[in-house]
């Protein structure tokens, strides 16, 4: 897609069918309200979703992961929903739990629902090829993985060679519901933070992918390698829906409405919460959205302003940057400042990666100007929730913006 200076658009095509929408709004926000009558408007959060949020990679097993809520709770920082990366699994496979380094998560988690607090586990699309693992049998048996022309892809992604469910298939949907229905009485959880949907493999499918026009078109936008397969399945596997070639970009969006559909079955007339990596336009229906890896940098704490004000006009509200950065080593005087803008992001989640230092306010020490601060500003933000929830509510029920650029104003 060409910017021309007349002004126009000129967009390089090779096929397929385009629909243009033109939206005559009067103004920025009515322009977004009649985008989103056509797309889907934003679910409404649970309020606790609106609290502040902690997550990393890698806590250190059971031990490490409660002595970061613990001292969080002690020191009285406002604080209600606790992640688990996937650290939690056993080998990384979706619907286990690490028995031997998070013995006992499962009271955990009800241990924090005792305290009202809510626990979000992360899911990855792909399915561990482990021929004694449950989920990879039941699917197998329902022939729901993603298919090329010699059978299911067998890509790489956190467990190893793994498989991936196509969505799109409702025989795909119904299995993820029984896997998670199943998996939810063994660990109570509240939400569901998914990743890798895009989706994500991390083979590179060079001499996987058949020489044809969907794996090699004519033309290939500017994109990673300039494969349109680059970190993901190739173009001329097979979903419900149509050709990896035409719905790759809706699989998050097809795992969005799946996990919705789950999510309705464990928690039935509740709300729950389902954060998503991949979106589409409509996703925001089902699910909210974290901007991805970013890092401890300015310019990432920078760039999460107009990242999370895009979101807003593309109907997905429940969105946020990891606040302090997930790669790299923040500093202090990064990390209080991420805090204290990330007190009022929609989505208020501090997320970290592997491997770095502890970012969680609480381990900043009692004393310190980052935590008083970082208790200052949540404590304002907690103040205003009522307003957030009633942003949000505008949001779902006619499609305003809730973090807006002030020319919308
Ligand atoms: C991806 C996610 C990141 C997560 C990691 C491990 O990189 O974007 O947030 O911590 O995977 O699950």
């Amino acid at each position: 897609v060409v910017l021309q200076p007349a002004p126009a658009v000129t967009y390089h095509i090779i096929g397929g069918i385009l629909d243009f929408y033109v939206f005559l709004g009067n103004n920025p926000e009515q322009v977004v309200q009649e985008y989103l009558e056509l797309i889907g408007r934003p679910f409404l959060p649970s309020y606790w979703s609106l609290g502040f949020q902690l997550s990393r990679r890698d806590y250190g097993g059971i031990e490490g992961l409660t002595s970061v809520v613990n001292r969080t709770r002690a020191i009285k920082i406002p604080y209600d929903v606790q992640y688990s990366d996937i650290d939690y699994m056993e080998e990384k496979k979706d619907f286990t739990y690490d028995k031997e380094h998070f013995k006992g998560l499962d009271q955990f988690a009800e241990e924090l629902h005792s305290k009202g607090q809510r626990y979000i586990i992360i899911l990855n699309p792909g399915i561990s090829k482990n021929m004694s693992y449950g989920p990879y049998e039941n699917g197998s048996r329902k022939r729901i993985w993603v298919s090329g022309a010699t059978g299911p892809v067998i890509g790489k992604v956190w467990p190893g060679p793994s498989v991936f469910p196509d969505y799109t298939n409702p025989e795909g949907t119904q299995w993820w519901i029984d896997e998670l229905v199943k998996f939810h009485e063994e660990l109570n959880f509240d939400g569901i933070w998914m990743d890798m949907n895009e989706v994500a493999d991390f083979l590179n499918n060079e001499s996987l992918c058949e020489h044809n026009e969907l794996n090699y078109p004519r033309f290939v936008p500017k994109i990673l390698d300039r494969k349109l397969f680059a970190q993901t399945l190739c173009m001329d596997t097979e979903q419900h829906w149509g050709l990896h070639y035409d719905v790759h970009s809706l699989y998050g969006y097809s795992m969005a409405i799946a996990t919705a559909k789950a999510m309705e079955n464990i928690f039935p007339k509740k709300r729950s919460f389902i954060l998503t990596r991949s979106t589409f336009a409509g996703s925001g229906k089902f699910a909210a959205h974290w901007l991805g890896d970013n890092e401890a940098s300015w310019n990432d704490l920078q760039w999460s302003i107009p990242g999370i004000l895009e979101f807003n006009l593309f109907g997905i509200p429940m969105v946020g940057a990891n606040i302090c950065g997930f790669a790299l080593n923040t500093s202090e005087e990064l990390c209080r400042r991420w805090m204290q803008l990330g007190a009022f992001y929609p989505l208020s989640r501090n997320h970290n990666g592997p491997g770095l230092m502890d970012q969680d306010p609480a381990a900043f020490g009692r004393n310190s100007v980052l935590l008083n601060s970082a208790i200052h500003y949540l404590n304002i933000r907690y103040n205003l929730l009522p307003y957030l929830y009633t942003l949000f509510f505008r949001a779902h029920f006619r499609g305003d913006t809730v973090a807006r650029p002030l020319v919308h104003e």
